[in-house]
């Protein structure tokens, strides 16, 4: 008897990419601040599982961010003694402007993420500027960052809802994509900020995501809240995304959405995908001794469910 219709899973990729946030979007959320060679016992871990895309750090303001103060040290140091031995490993970190670029560039990254909201308060509380300026700050950094060799990443947040504004529409987030696309951004990723999706409503806005941009340029973020993240990837692999976001151990969440968790874990969105015959060139050992890494770093079990289960058979 076979268990699922024939008509199920048509569309999902035969392999995908997996961009780790950990370091980035794990610690900025954390009360204490990790030392820097307790990041770099990160970095090497999640090198290590086979990881090809790892987000480090962020050249944002300290005073908004100090958990991430030392990013200029740690991304030279990434650069320098980490990046020469696995140079198929792209390392990135997010700059919201152009004194974050001129930091990025002196430390020598070769890629930068860009981050806005959909919503305009969520926008203000988290970088202090409309929409509107948002677009004009990134004229002095997308295109510079591209006209010094470098890839940009763009990022929308708020996409499946806003923690002040309540419902955003799948239209308005989806035009913010575009246009990052447009001002030179290689991908946006759409960001569940609050981890309030569901799958349903994932349909609509991925679907009109690939309506406005080529596969390859549209990537998921979801933050896992209320536990609907994986059930929201799964539509979008139906739907034919072969790019998602993940977090070890589910570290995570923003400073400025109150109460949202970690994106999803990276080690069971792993499992996840390899069980489907989806390929990620992860090691799901090595990513779940990465998982444990990071909980000794930050010193607390972290969420992720498949470094606390174990990893059994991945086909039974
Ligand atoms: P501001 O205070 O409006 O900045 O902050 P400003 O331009 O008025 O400058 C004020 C001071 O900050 C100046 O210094 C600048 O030099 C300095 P002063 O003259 O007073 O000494 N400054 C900087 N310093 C270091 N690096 C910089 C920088 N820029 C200005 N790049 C700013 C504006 C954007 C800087 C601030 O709001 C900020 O840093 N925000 C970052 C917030 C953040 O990191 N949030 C979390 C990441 S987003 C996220 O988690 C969502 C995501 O995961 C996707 C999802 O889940 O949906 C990506
Ligand atoms: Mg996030």
């Amino acid at each position: 008897m076979s268990s699922s219709s024939p008509d199920l899973f048509q569309n999902v990729p035969g392999a995908v990419s997996v961009y780790e946030v950990s370091l980035r979007d794990g610690l900025q959320n954390e009360n204490a601040t990790v030392p820097l060679s307790g990041k770099l016992r990160l970095v090497d871990a999640l090198v290590a599982s086979g990881l090809r895309r790892i987000e480090i750090t962020s050249f944002v303001s300290p005073r908004w961010i100090p958990q991430l103060a030392d990013a200029d040290e740690l991304a030279e140091i990434v650069i320098a003694s980490r990046a020469p031995s696995s140079p198929e490993v792209a390392f990135s970190a997010l700059c919201p402007n152009a004194r974050g670029l001129e930091r990025a560039k002196s430390a020598g990254m070769k890629e930068i993420a860009v981050f806005m909201s959909a919503s305009e308060t969520h926008n203000k509380k988290n970088i202090n500027k409309t929409i509107a300026e948002t677009m004009t700050a990134f004229e002095s950094t997308i295109g510079p960052a591209r006209e010094a060799g470098m890839r940009v990443r763009g990022y929308v947040s708020t996409v499946w809802g806003c923690p002040y504004e309540g419902a955003v529409a799948p239209a308005t987030s989806i035009a913010i994509a575009r246009r990052l696309f447009e001002m030179g951004c290689y991908q946006v990723s759409l960001g569940d900020t609050i981890g309030a999706g569901t799958p349903r409503q994932t349909h609509e806005v991925v679907k009109r995501a690939l309506d406005a941009l080529p596969v390859e340029a549209v990537a998921m973020h979801m933050h896992d809240t209320r536990g609907t993240a994986l059930a929201n990837v799964v539509v979008g692999l139906e739907l034919g995304v072969r790019n998602f976001d993940a977090s070890v151990g589910g570290l995570g969440g923003c400073p400025y959405a109150p109460g949202a968790a970690g994106n999803v874990a990276t080690e069971d969105l792993v499992y996840m995908l390899e069980g489907m015959g989806v390929e990620t060139g992860i090691d799901l050992e090595r990513l779940v001794e990465a998982a444990r890494a990071a909980e000794s770093i930050v010193g607390r079990p972290l969420p992720g469910k498949v470094h606390r289960a174990g990893i059994r058979s991945l086909r039974a």
